[in-house]
């Protein structure tokens, strides 16, 4: 069941940009005024390129006055953020509780099996990303995944079927 798009992700998911620093530059200086701006520094980054580029470090030490171990640091602290480009579609399914108490071990087994990629992977076309996810405020309808921002639950062998359908295009 689809239940409407995220208005954390927009439409433009799975066509990210590509990286290049002037872009990257640009989006540092956007964030710069606020308090605290790493996190949401690298939390644009991977909106824009579906993952925070290790070029990206340098800069973002620069214009935070940061050394580049602490970016570093920073970044691999936060499991969400990605070190290698998404596919083009991002498949995160739920693994919290809720979910698993409605079957969703075997509900997140058969969508990996149908999407022909592991949790953490990205399949070797670029097709898709797999993720694992913590709680998608979804409960009431475990099991329950996002797709490209757009959030399913009650994901029945149908909806894992469309979900595969998706990553085929
Ligand atoms: S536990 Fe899966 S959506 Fe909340």
């Amino acid at each position: 069941m689809t239940i409407g798009q995220s208005a954390a992700h927009g439409a433009a998911r799975g066509r990210y940009e590509a990286w290049t620093p002037a872009r990257g530059t640009e989006i540092i200086a956007d964030h710069l005024a606020l308090e605290g701006p790493a996190l949401p520094i690298m939390h644009a980054m991977q909106e824009a390129f579906g993952y925070v580029p290790q070029d990206a470090v340098p800069l973002i030490a620069d214009a935070l006055n940061l050394s580049r171990a602490e970016v570093h640091g920073t970044m691999t602290f936060y499991h969400d953020f990605r070190h290698e480009p998404a596919g083009k579609h991002v498949v995160k399914v739920c693994v919290a509780e809720a979910c698993q108490a409605a079957g969703g071990h075997a509900t997140s087994a058969k969508i990996s099996e149908a999407l022909n990629c592991g949790y953490g992977d990205t399949r070797p076309d670029g097709q898709v990303t797999l993720e694992p996810i913590y709680c998608l405020g979804l409960c009431a309808c475990a099991p329950s995944a996002m797709v490209d921002g757009r959030l399913m639950g009650r994901l029945d062998d149908e909806a894992i079927e469309e979900i595969a359908a998706e990553v085929r295009q």
